[in-house]
């Protein structure tokens, strides 16, 4: 008896479930339509739907925690046996972020949970061509170490960082949609002037970069 209404109570559960979830089969060649997760993390969801381009910085500063976080998403340790927020090939940890910050330059190692100081001074318009550059509280530059690449050719490298980098700035961009931090990524810099101010060694090579910071309010 008592199991026949437990029994029961499980089929009543099942029914409610499956009302809940509705799913609906593949039909190919009917195309899929993506729309955003209804459930499991409405705060990530709603960063996703908020992700876009800024490029009008106030010129401003970070607190060390500000810059801290910001790093921590874009490559921290967030696993005990060292992994990372981001995926690298082989897990080779190659991509490195720099942090060009009004007060100096830094140089983020997430397994020793810190980034080194790098240079002093405000190299921020360095870190681009565009005038917004040089106002942005941060600019975040990713760099591979191509000493430390699995991959076989220069290609190959650069293009397996590239992965890790892109996926670097994508966390960085959604944990400044949550914060109302602008954020833009960027191609366009002076690789020797930037490369310089960064004091990168020869197996260095920056592949983006990546401003973030307050922005004016919208008019
Ligand atoms: C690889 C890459 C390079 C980019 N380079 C620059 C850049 O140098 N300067 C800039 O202002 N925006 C740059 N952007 C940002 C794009 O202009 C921007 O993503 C695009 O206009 C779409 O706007 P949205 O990001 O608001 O959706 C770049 C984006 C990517 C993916």
């Amino acid at each position: 008896m008592r199991i026949c209404f437990i029994k029961s109570l499980g089929a009543v559960a099942l029914t409610l479930a499956a009302a809940a979830t509705v799913t609906f089969a593949l039909e190919p060649p009917q195309n899929i339509i993506v729309m955003p997760p209804k459930d499991g993390g409405y705060t990530l969801v709603k960063a996703i739907e908020s992700r876009h381009s800024d490029r009008t910085f106030v010129d401003s500063d970070f607190s060390s925690t500000q810059v801290a976080e910001i790093l921590w998403c874009a490559s921290g340790e967030n696993r005990e046996n060292g992994g990372l927020t981001v995926p690298t090939a082989l897990g080779k940890k190659e991509v490195f972020v720099y942090a060009v910050t009004k007060q100096g330059i830094y140089k983020f190692l997430p397994n020793e949970k810190k980034a080194l100081f790098v240079n002093k001074g405000d190299f921020r318009k360095d870190a681009g061509m565009q005038d917004f550059v040089g106002k942005a509280a941060v600019n975040l530059v990713y760099v591979i170490d191509k000493n430390l690449s699995g991959g076989k050719t220069d290609a190959d490298k650069v293009r397996m960082g590239a992965f890790s980098a892109g996926a670097m700035s994508q966390n960085v961009a959604l944990f400044a949609a949550s914060k109302g931090y602008g954020n833009v990524v960027r191609g366009s810099f002076d690789k020797v002037k930037l490369g310089k101010a960064l004091k990168l060694s020869p197996s260095e090579e920056i592949l983006m970069t990546q401003s973030v910071g307050p922005i004016a309010p919208a008019k």
